[in-house]
């Protein structure tokens, strides 16, 4: 078995496999911010890694491989440990309650259990790959007793864990009752990343509040327990703010380039080249606030504000997590709601709103962004949101316009950006109207500043400045194990 002197743990690994109905099979690029993130880390990474994760159907794993300088360790997850551990504990416990309750979680023990045994197969494979004194880079909620389960087995290595989704104020998080074991699986960790200060102090809140820990800074200490359950050894742990970002230079490249340019023709083309795009691009997930966007524009058609003739609306929603049921219930509900602003405003030749339940590679999304005038992400809670920086980095043409929900973690980097309150219908039309009607000087000043902010915060600053607060985390590792 080959060690390795870096090893990333996610739930997905950067590739899923897919099977098509003949049988055949494709590996594609895996859904979502942590892949799109982690991936391009990962492609001007210099040394040997391995990143052990999930290869996205159930079943038997298939063998590690490489993938380019990428040592990828696939985990197996049965049907049954998919839909208790990922649809079930994952996303229909920690991601609602995560995201401000949007939708109620759903607690149940069964969940929980098998949410832990799949953390230590998390946990034994990280062990299995990584070097004497590796560094090991734990990702997002799916893996958080990973941490302390690896620290068990392996006091040699050096931990970190990084949450992509917000961290949520102690009075929700209180709700969980497993809440003890989750936090005490994290402080196995040296250094903890999160999206936003908020996060950060959020975390060192729940310490305080449910572990009895004490925190200094950004310093979190526990005394440990008696009780020789997971995490009971005394720890000092780092926590703090470490926000995301996107391959910049590349992006740019991409959307530079001249098929880019030439699809973004097409695509306006293809649209009746109206004077006004308005665009819209999240996997369908009820974070997303993609009803409260489709109110505001179908009333702002309603209204005669904008008229069909002269603005598009285009919703691309990625299809996702299509097992849980508030996922499937709110298709339905944004299905109905594109079909009748459809009905009611749209004639023939003029289509008020463009709905694709579909998902694109990167090339069609860099054309995509040409052809928006007006960005609309909107989200009720996000722990960042890269749609926002990818955008804003596609359109160094001066054109274009973000508006930004308040509740993204991407709008505390982002204030040139058209800030709203997706919850505020009345205000969010005005916002939209605003981003609208704007003089484009007024707009392109907005557009540099946030394009330079993206351009100096990008993915690779996010890693270097990971793994320097978990190489300069207070506890130096104990040797042996
Ligand atoms: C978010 C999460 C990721 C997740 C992705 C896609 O970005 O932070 O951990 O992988 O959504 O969701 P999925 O459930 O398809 O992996």
């Amino acid at each position: 078995q080959q060690t390795y002197d870096f090893v990333i743990a996610a739930n997905r690994l950067p590739v899923d496999r897919h099977v098509h109905p003949d049988g055949s099979t494709e590996w594609r690029t895996a859904p979502g911010g942590l892949v799109t993130a982690m991936d391009s880390v990962m492609r001007g990474w210099e040394s040997g890694a391995a990143w052990v994760g999930w290869a996205g159907f159930p079943g038997e794993a298939p063998e590690p491989f490489d993938d380019g300088k990428l040592r990828l360790h696939p985990v197996p997850l049965s049907g049954k440990e998919l839909s208790d551990y990922y649809e079930g504990f994952s996303n229909d416990t920690l991601w609602p309650l995560y995201h401000d309750v949007i939708v109620a979680p759903t607690f149940h023990r069964s969940w929980f259990t098998c949410y832990r045994t799949i953390n230590q197969r998390f946990a034994d494979a990280v062990c299995e790959v990584a070097a004497e004194g590796a560094q090991v880079w734990i990702h997002d909620y799916q893996l958080q007793l990973v941490p302390a389960m690896v620290r068990d087995q392996r006091p040699d290595l050096r931990i970190g864990w990084f949450n992509h989704i917000p961290f949520p104020p102690v009075e929700l998080f209180a709700q969980l009752p497993w809440r003890a074991t989750v936090l005490r699986g994290l402080l196995g960790a040296d250094f903890l990343g999160f999206q936003r200060p908020d996060d950060a102090r959020n975390f060192a809140r729940s310490c305080r509040a449910v572990l009895g820990a004490t925190t200094k800074g950004d310093k979190v200490e526990w005394a440990g327990a008696d009780d020789g359950r997971l995490g009971a050894a005394p720890r000092t742990v780092r926590a703090a703010a470490v926000p995301i970002s996107i391959d910049a230079s590349g992006f740019r490249e991409l959307a530079d380039s001249p098929e880019v340019q030439a699809r973004a023709e097409e695509i306006r083309e293809s649209l009746g080249d109206p004077d006004v795009v308005l665009l819209g691009v999240d996997r369908l997930d009820y974070t997303k606030g993609i009803r409260h966007r489709l109110r505001a524009i179908g009333e702002l058609f309603e209204d005669g504000e904008i008229s069909p003739d002269q603005v598009t609306f285009v919703q691309v929603a990625t299809p996702s997590r299509e097992r849980v049921e508030a996922y499937r219930t709110l298709r339905e509900q944004i299905e109905g709601m594109v079909g009748r602003i459809n009905g009611d405003v749209s004639h023939l030749g003029a289509t008020a709103v463009h709905y694709l339940h579909q998902s694109y590679g990167r090339e069609e999304m860099a054309a995509l962004f040409q052809v928006a005038d007006v960005m609309l992400v909107t989200p009720l809670r996000d722990g960042m949101n890269l749609v926002a920086k990818e955008y804003v980095t596609a359109r160094h043409d001066g054109g274009g316009a973000l508006v930004l929900s308040e509740f993204t973690g991407a709008a505390e980097e982002m204030p040139q950006a058209y800030r709203c309150n997706p919850h505020d219908i009345a205000g969010l039309k005005e916002t939209i109207l605003q981003a609208i009607r704007d003089e484009p000087a007024e707009k392109e000043r907005r557009m540099r500043g946030l394009r330079r902010r993206v351009r100096k915060h990008d993915v690779q600053t996010w890693a270097q400045d990971f793994l320097a607060g978990l190489a300069a985390a207070p506890e130096k590792p104990g040797r042996g194990g």
